[in-house]
């Protein structure tokens, strides 16, 4: 066909309207700054939605009453998009949006409390009336989202699929569908929600994803109609041009049922997913778990224990080798490290200054966040140096009102100059991390991608300088200033020549309470690969890989022998759909248009998009503590017969013993063979007797099967 110039470009912009965000990449978010808001109390741009009929009473102008609505809105957010894009970060995570409780749930002293911070929805379909407007309208939304993309700036929504609100009070778990009521929790006929007490073992699996979560009504997944309600939510804010979300407690949401969510939204659509998964750190008792989630989902998670670490390092006074054996454990277990999200404060924990009143330390730390592996999240304020140290300064004292916009602080400028650093050198997008010197005050780490690197060196103590001797850089002979500049103290260095990559840099004396970058970045000989996004996906869902030095002219993604569809090719982007390869995971090869190839990058072929699926076994072999049942299968899903914890689907769940269930995504419209599995504590592996089980999987919808052990 061929079309008049204008015409195409008319057809371009329609295509653009239409698929909005699905042509913009939005998967590769290693090379961005995330800023977390509280939406209600960042700034309030339209105050005609402060107090809204529907939910009248649940403001208060005066700020004193820490559980209500302040003010805060999206329009307020649009109107500071210049303070924003000034420090520098291009991604705004904003409280779940959508609208939330409407009703006053007084407090044991019978003073009011709200949903401010939007994690006890009513309706996923509308916006929140405090956040856009009295009518619970999207134009504020939209108008918030546009602005926000026009400066560059991705938005991130938090989504929260666990619960709707409270089941005891209010709305008792009131759901609605765009305004027309679905379900409460006190009138449920058709099984919306899971009916049982509040979890009180955090580390029992069944409990944590069917029990309810501090009174708030547990949505059941499960049922087709909740499933395809929270999956047509999702997709809503999709077609609103969000580019990705935060999952809100993604350890207490059925786990399989939220791989299959993730692949719902990459089906339709470029986007990133970080869940919300609480970790008491590496040697919590369901960190496997957890990262067996991160490696196989499709969801990243935000990292708890790197968190646990930096406040124990910075804020307290712990030395730096907890923070340098997290990274080591971690990075020997998360396929895809850089991915994983990063952050020092949140909603949910004392700022860093209620703990230690010390602001080096939060620079430090700061620049830490900003230097490490993984996309780093600062939350609003620590750039005014916010905090309210009220009981100790938890929730709701760390959720304070911004009272203040100043351009001018340390902090303001620090971020600017690593959210700078982060486009220009890609050793901290897509670099590895090489601990280079350390004792429990001084931490150096280099961050290399080939040949960018970035050297960090900190030293946070308060008054001990050190001297630096013995340390060595991947960084080529020669001198290298500080990048920020002397901001935290820093200074120039020089580095000697050495061999097999350690080139030996001049001692020298590193001040208490200094910061110091040296970097350098070269041109890619060959084209270098640091991203791929998402990292899992079926036939024709569109994936993004980045990195540097592909050339401009279009090369080829390749599957083992089969290339990829190329949907747009740039010297940094390469956009494309997955082709009908056999399922698998694949190391997959970019080769720029001259054959020359790239390092290699993960990527899970599934068989065809995800239902969630409920598998039961009635009556299974006996198992002694630490014995679980695992289910294996015939498809890259079902773990292809794997029989280990990271292989085989599980752990099941046993409720019900020696019955045991468990709920996982599978490929829609196949047919799977599968068995079951006991996986005793010591790794013995014994399978159940006779033939596989099979299973038509349906094409839509949600799926249960139910067959006995064979003996
Ligand atoms: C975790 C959120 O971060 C927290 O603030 C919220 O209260 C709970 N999930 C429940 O949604
Ligand atoms: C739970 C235990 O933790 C698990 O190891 C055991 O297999 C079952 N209960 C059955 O005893």
């Amino acid at each position: 066909m061929l079309l008049h110039a204008s015409a195409r470009r008319v057809l371009r912009s329609l295509l653009v309207l239409i698929f909005g965000a699905a042509l913009c990449g939005a998967q590769d978010f290693k090379k961005q700054v995330i800023y977390q808001i509280v939406t209600d109390r960042f700034f309030d741009g339209d105050t005609s939605n402060n107090n809204p009929s529907q939910s009248s009473g649940l403001f208060d102008s005066t700020k004193t009453n820490w559980q209500v609505y302040w003010g805060g809105d999206l329009a307020g957010i649009q109107q500071q998009m210049s303070y924003l894009k000034g420090l520098g970060v291009t991604a705004l995570w904003i409280s779940p949006p959508v609208d939330n409780l409407n009703l006053n749930i007084p407090d044991g002293s019978g003073k009011a409390t709200a949903a401010y911070h939007g994690y006890q929805a009513r309706d996923f379909k509308r916006i929140e009336e405090h956040s856009g407007d009295v009518n619970n309208t999207w134009t504020a939304f939209d108008a918030f989202v546009s602005a926000a993309h026009n400066n560059g700036i991705k938005i991130i929504v938090d989504f929260a699929p666990n619960h709707t609100n409270d089941n005891s009070a209010g709305e008792f778990g009131s759901l609605y569908d765009n305004g027309t009521f679905l379900a409460a929790y006190n009138n449920d006929p058709n099984g919306y929600f899971h009916h049982n007490p509040n979890i009180s073992n955090f580390n029992d699996r069944y409990q944590l994803q069917y029990y309810t979560l501090f009174s708030l009504s547990d949505l059941n997944q499960e049922n087709a109609s909740v499933d395809s309600y929270l999956k047509a939510a999702l997709q809503q804010l999709q077609q609103h041009h969000v580019d990705g979300f935060r999952i809100d407690a993604v350890k207490h949401v059925t786990w399989g049922w939220e791989y299959s969510m993730a692949n719902a939204a990459f089906t339709f659509g470029p986007s990133f997913f970080y869940g919300e998964w609480f970790l008491g750190g590496t040697s919590d008792p369901l960190y496997h778990d957890a990262y067996k989630f991160a490696n196989n989902s499709g969801i990243s998670l935000l990292d708890f224990s790197v968190n646990t670490a930096m406040r124990d390092v910075f804020a307290n006074n712990n030395g730096f080798s907890e923070l340098d054996n997290t990274l080591t454990t971690e990075n020997a277990n998360f396929t895809w490290q850089n991915d994983q999200v990063i952050f020092l404060d949140s909603h949910d924990v004392a700022r860093f200054l209620s703990v230690n009143n010390n602001t080096n330390r939060l620079n430090e730390a700061t620049a830490f966040l900003l230097t490490c592996r993984g996309i780093p999240v600062i939350y609003y304020g620590d750039e005014q140096y916010l905090h309210n140290d009220t009981n100790g300064g938890g929730d709701p004292y760390n959720r304070l009102w911004m009272s203040s916009f100043s351009t001018t602080t340390t902090a303001y400028k620090l971020i600017g100059q690593l959210a700078a650093l982060r486009q220009s050198n890609d050793g901290l997008a897509y670099g590895g991390f090489q601990q280079r010197w350390m004792n429990n005050d001084v931490y150096i780490y280099e961050r290399k991608f080939f040949n960018d690197i970035v050297l960090v060196a900190i030293n946070k103590n308060d008054t001990t300088s050190y001297s630096i001797t013995g340390l060595n850089t991947a960084l080529s002979p020669g001198s290298y200033s500080d990048y920020l500049a002397g901001l935290l103290g820093g200074f120039g260095i020089t580095v000697n020549s050495g061999t097999g990559g350690n080139n030996p840099v001049t001692a020298f004396t590193l001040p208490a309470h200094t910061v110091a970058v040296w970097q350098a970045t070269a041109s890619a000989a060959a084209p270098e690969v640091g991203s791929i996004g998402p990292t899992v996906g079926q036939s024709n869902v569109q994936v993004t890989i980045a990195g540097k030095g592909f050339g401009s002219a279009t090369g080829s993604v390749l599957f083992g022998t089969s290339a990829a569809g190329i949907v747009s090719w740039s010297d940094t982007q390469v956009v494309f759909k997955v082709p009908g390869v056999s399922p698998g995971v694949y190391n997959v090869q970019l080769k720029n248009s001259g054959g020359t190839a790239a390092n290699t990058i993960q990527f899970k072929v599934l068989t065809a998009k995800l239902i969630p699926v409920t598998f039961t076994v009635n009556n299974a072999i006996s198992t002694n503590v630490g014995d679980y049942i695992f289910l294996t299968g015939n498809t890259v899903e079902l773990g292809n017969w794997g029989t280990t914890f990271d292989t085989a689907i599980g752990p099941m769940l046993d409720p019900n013993i020696p019955n045991w269930f468990l709920n996982v995504s599978v490929p829609a419209g196949q047919t799977v063979q599968f068995k079951f599995i006991k996986i005793a504590a010591n790794g013995t592996v014994t399978w159940e007797n006779g033939t596989n089980h099979t299973y038509i999987v349906p094409t839509s919808g949600t799926g249960f099967v139910n067959v006995n052990w064979q003996f």
